[in-house]
């Protein structure tokens, strides 16, 4: 299974992308998370990106190709890949499908989320993420049981530095421009499917496995604990 999800900040992709990840057994590509690691480690890279990420603006396409060229060319891809955050123009749309041809690959569907605007700020707002193993948590959506401390390895929560109210209506801003022309790419071709992403995370999970025509039945308690 070779999926993107598309859509707006916060709108759950990186939690569906996981919770998919664990159930199709293939890669959770996020790109915004492959950024904040290359900042964090202070690569090359990661110095060349980080007042883009950090302000909530694009990183130059030709830049992202090329990362998203090495990860999709790496072994785990053979048996598929959930790729989230990219494409994100239509100019990326057009590089991904270069990708992928020149390897004899397609893509399979496109996930497209859809999230009323005041759910997306409460969302960005109260996330706070583990600055060690990356997990994802939200102040009022999905606490960590220990009063700001990840479940997983007692690290100390952030806010991630695009989550800051002024960053948050930059990046919102400017999303519907980019993709309306994205999702068109993806509906001419008869890839999208759009999903309603306003609801709990276990609905929207349920409503994209429906989507795919997967049997959700067996395996949803699975891909809760993913
Ligand atoms: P990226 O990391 O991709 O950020 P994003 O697309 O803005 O998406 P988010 O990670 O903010 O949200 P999400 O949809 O994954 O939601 P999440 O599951 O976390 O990119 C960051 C930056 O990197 C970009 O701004 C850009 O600078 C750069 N970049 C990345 N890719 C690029 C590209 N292709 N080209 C150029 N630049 C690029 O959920 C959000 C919160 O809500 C969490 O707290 C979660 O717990 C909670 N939540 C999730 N689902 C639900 C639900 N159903 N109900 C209640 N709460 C929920």
């Amino acid at each position: 299974m070779r999926l993107v999800l598309l859509g707006p900040p916060g709108a759950g992709k990186g939690t569906q992308a996981r919770r998919l990840s664990g159930l199709l057994g293939v890669p959770h590509i996020s790109t915004g998370d492959m950024l904040r690691l290359a900042i964090a480690q202070g690569t090359d890279v990661g110095r060349a990106v980080r007042e883009f990420v950090e302000s909530g603006r694009l990183v130059p396409d030709e830049l992202m190709e090329e990362i998203v060229r090495i990860r999709l060319r790496q072994p785990d891809t053979g048996s598929g890949f959930i790729l989230d955050g990219y494409p994100r123009t239509l100019r990326q749309a057009e590089t991904l499908d270069r990708i992928l041809t020149e390897d004899g690959r397609r893509l399979d569907r496109v996930v497209l989320f859809r999230v009323d605007l005041n759910v997306l700020v409460d969302r960005l707002s109260g996330r706070l993420v583990c600055p060690t193993c990356g997990a994802n948590y939200h102040r009022k959506f999905h606490p960590p049981k220990d009063d700001l401390r990840c479940d997983r390895d007692g690290t100390p929560l952030v806010q991630r530095a695009d989550d800051r109210p002024e960053t948050i209506r930059s990046r919102l801003a400017g999303y519907a421009a980019q993709m309306e022309p994205v999702a068109d790419y993806y509906r001419r071709r008869s890839l999208l499917l759009e999903v309603d992403a306003g609801d709990a995370p276990d609905a929207v999970t349920d409503r994209i496995l429906r989507g795919l025509g997967i049997d959700s039945d067996r395996p949803f308690d699975e891909v809760r604990r993913a």
